[in-house]
């Protein structure tokens, strides 16, 4: 029986998850996503061509992986139809889980009329209805997709939980839907869903039996997990390794080989602490050299430096055998490379993730930089610096960092 390897975002999302599980899908039968909902953005580059997807697993670009979206996604008919124009090659290589939760337009509606109401307290989420689907899920009013197999009983009970819910969606000035309307949107989605929507957590079982490789592909990052991230700027799923389990119903002797991955410095979208922070020209001059603009909101990312406290927490909390080290080109041609290793709350210093983050400030240590390291292949063509600024993060998060990316192609990654 297979154990299935496993990629998990290590700071606040979009770490490159991508890139790897696209270049491990090329060695992989099965790639699973376990969490999350189209909030996020996975780029893959190959051979110059850019695809951006959001809820298809990484693996779909390799004509020989098999795609499954596990029970612990929200999925949105709508903009997974879409996403699914991209390909024509689905047919027996996607499989949804009949268990995932159905995000539907007013969940989106409901989200971005609350970060409204929220004014300067907003997360700042992507606005694609993420929070109130998974709100829906644990509430138990949620709709699952095994229901689009039946749209006639399925715009009736949703036309029912509008009734039940009317004060609300009046206050957040979200219209009923006509049944009509809603009858013949569901009728569209099963027609092209209905296919690819089975019992996952059996197929996962099976194909573990069958000692299938199998990648299961993380979505945010741990500092956005919902219990172990900077609450409440956070998303609404578990992202960590943990989150496979119940997302895709295996259980934690199923899970083979962990690999975090991280960015070789620090970024995040929307709200929240973020003690690594840099405010100035050189998180100016990162944004522009990591054209770090949001894959799903176009939102410029902030940026600052590798935060080696936040990275032990989140070696711990997903159990870490590597790291992927991304985006080290980034840092090409900068003198000096900063990490904060430790932070300073109420005038003393701690080596761990606090309560509120809010209260830390960063200590930094300081590391001579390099030239280039853009497109480099092997590890011993690294400029010493950057050799050694990589010894000195695997020293301080206790984890060797097993694979090293210098650019966004697929071919230009290090495995050491
Ligand atoms: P994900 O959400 O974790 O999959 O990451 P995103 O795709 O949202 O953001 C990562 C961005 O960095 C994408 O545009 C990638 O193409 C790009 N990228 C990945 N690895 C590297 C790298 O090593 N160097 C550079 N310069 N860009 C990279
Ligand atoms: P990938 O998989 C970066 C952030 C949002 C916001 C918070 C809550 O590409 O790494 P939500 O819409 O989920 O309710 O927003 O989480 N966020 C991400 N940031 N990468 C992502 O995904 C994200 N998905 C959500 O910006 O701060
Ligand atoms: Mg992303």
């Amino acid at each position: 029986m297979s154990k299935a390897d496993l990629i998990v975002g290590l700071q606040w999302g979009d770490e490159g998850k991508g890139k790897i599980v696209d270049h491990m899908a090329q060695t992989h039968d099965y790639v699973c996503r376990f969490a999350g909902g189209h909030n996020a953005g996975h780029t893959i580059v190959i051979n110059g061509k850019k695809y951006a997807l959001h809820l298809i697993p990484s693996g779909v670009l390799n004509a020989k992986a098999k795609n499954i979206v596990g029970n612990g996604v929200v999925l949105s008919p709508k903009d997974f139809i879409i996403e699914m124009e991209q390909f024509d090659d689905l047919k027996g290589r996607l499989f949804l889980s009949d268990k995932a939760h159905v995000l539907l337009p007013y969940h989106a509606l409901i989200d971005q009329a609350k970060e409204r109401m929220k004014g300067d307290k907003a997360i700042g989420t992507t606005g694609k209805g993420i929070g109130p689907a998974y709100g829906d899920k644990i509430a138990r009013v949620g709709h699952r997709l095994g229901e689009l197999l039946n749209p006639e009983k399925l715009t009736a009970k949703i036309l029912a939980y509008f009734e039940q819910n009317k004060a609300i969606f009046a206050a957040m000035e979200v219209e009923t839907p006509k049944e009509a309307d809603l009858l013949a949107e569901l009728e569209g989605y099963k027609a092209v869903l209905g296919a690819h929507i089975v019992d996952t957590t059996q197929l996962m079982w099976k194909i573990m039996d069958e000692d299938k490789k199998i990648l299961l592909e993380g979505a945010q990052g741990t500092m956005l997990d919902i219990d172990h991230g900077t609450y409440p700027y956070v998303t609404s799923s578990t992202t960590v390794a943990s989150g496979a389990c119940a997302g895709l119903g295996i259980n934690p002797k199923d899970i083979g080989k962990v690999t975090g991955i991280a960015k070789a410095y620090c970024t995040r979208v929307g709200n929240g602490p973020f003690p690594s922070e840099d405010f100035g020209d050189e998180g100016d001059r990162l944004r522009k050299a990591g054209h770090e603009f949001g894959t799903t909101t176009g939102r410029p990312r902030r940026c600052g430096w590798f935060d080696a406290v936040a990275m032990r927490h989140a070696v711990r909390v997903n159990g870490v055998d590597q790291v992927s080290l991304m985006k080290l080109d980034v840092l090409d041609g900068f003198k000096e490379v900063k990490v904060c290793v430790a932070y300073e709350v109420d005038g003393k210093e701690i080596d761990y993730v606090p309560y509120e983050l809010e209260d830390a400030t960063p200590i930094y240590k300081s590391f001579p930089g390099w030239d280039k390291t853009e497109g480099v292949q092997d590890f011993d063509k690294l400029p010493d610096t950057a050799k050694s600024y990589i010894k000195a993060l695997e020293e301080m998060i206790g984890t060797k960092m097993g694979i090293i990316s210098t650019s966004p192609e697929r071919a230009d990654t290090i495995i050491r």
